[in-house]
């Protein structure tokens, strides 16, 4: 079955056709990083309606790199929440209109089991069940995967997502938004025991917390300038991201080991920080676990993702009509619609 599936919960407007939930026929995403740069963050109103300029035209070429036209597809498949519901709003009244229009069922899919699904497609082999850690902007979770459908979150951030951490951290650094892939580059040339950061505890042994990691290299680079003298912004990145890499790798793997969990995965925007895969493969190596990461291109949002969620949500019947609605918060454990 070939799914045409729709992605705008952020700064990207994403489709894609994905056949039986494992293969990009075509994939287009069209970012909006550039000009929500210039605001140092993604501006909500903005991002509404470069959605709204970009999805006709995102959608029809993805049909058209897939050769198809929209009657060949199966399914419309749509990314429903969480995320910006102005954003979120555009492709999902796009989705309701070409679905009902066409007579074909339409699949709500939460953006955050997109992120995980993006292992099957590039691991074909890749089974439920596994751990998997999802790190991106807005989310930070360590979730036990029981079925394609079926989640358990055992951990999350009590205040700033992972990718968050590292915008922040990276604008304080003088960076550009968004700044991770920018600390991960420069930390390759820094010196990582040169400062020494902080390691936030949480109650919850696998929740997570950054915000304390984030001030404190903002005090860092404040209390130097003070000095009059100047942070080596590299070695700064590389303490930063060992940090941040400890804390998720240290806690994921813990998860794993008292799930008795052979197989993990990664998943999110966070999920392409070198330090983080390198970190996570030396632990799995280390507890004999298999460990899954998407390729580079499908870490950050993508409307591959959703389509081969969408699939596995269609086969288990959720299937939504005309009252599809956009939220811009929802558990991954209990998705309603
Ligand atoms: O999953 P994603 O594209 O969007 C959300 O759903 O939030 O994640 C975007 C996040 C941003 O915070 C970005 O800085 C971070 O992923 N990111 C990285 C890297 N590449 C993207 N963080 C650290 N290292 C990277 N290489
Ligand atoms: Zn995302």
């Amino acid at each position: 079955m070939d799914i045409l599936a729709i992605e705008s919960s952020c700064d990207e407007t994403a489709a894609a056709v994905i056949r039986d939930g494992r293969e990009i026929i075509s994939s287009v995403v069209a970012t909006q990083i550039e000009e929500h740069r210039l605001y140092g963050g993604v501006v909500p109103e903005i991002a509404s309606r470069r959605h709204c300029e970009s999805i006709c035209g995102v959608v029809s070429e993805a049909l058209e790199k897939a050769k198809m036209t929209v009657k060949d597809v199966g399914a419309v498949a749509v990314s429903f929440a969480p995320g910006l519901v102005g954003a979120l709003l555009v492709g999902v009244n796009f989705a309701k209109g070409l679905a009902f229009s066409l007579g074909k069922p339409l699949v709500p899919v939460h953006h955050i089991r997109g992120h995980i699904a993006a292992n099957y497609l590039t691991h074909r082999g890749l089974e439920p069940p596994y751990m998997c850690l999802v790190v991106s902007g807005s989310h930070s979770h360590i979730v036990k995967v029981k079925s394609y459908t079926e989640f358990e979150t055992l951990g999350k951030t009590i205040d700033d997502a992972a990718g968050e951490a590292f915008d922040k951290a990276a604008r304080a650094m003088g960076f550009h938004y968004p700044g991770g892939v920018f600390i991960d580059r420069a930390s390759k040339l820094g010196d990582s025991a040169l400062y020494k950061l902080p390691k936030p505890h949480t109650k919850n042994p696998y929740d997570f917390s950054f915000s304390g990691l984030k001030t404190a290299v903002l005090n860092l680079i404040h209390n130097t300038e003070q000095r009059g003298e100047k942070t080596d912004i590299n070695s700064l990145s590389a303490c930063f991201q060992k940090t941040v890499c400890e804390m998720l790798t240290e806690k994921f793997i813990a998860a794993a080991v008292e799930n008795n969990c052979k197989t993990i995965a990664v998943a999110g925007g966070v999920a392409a920080n070198s330090g983080l895969r390198a970190a996570l493969e030396t632990a799995a190596k280390m507890h004999n676990m298999e460990l899954f990461a998407p390729s580079l291109s499908l870490c950050g949002d993508n409307a591959a993702m959703i389509g081969c969620q969408g699939y596995y949500e269609y086969l288990a019947g959720n299937v939504a009509d005309t009252n599809l609605n956009a939220y811009a918060t929802m558990s991954l454990d209990e998705v309603k619609f």
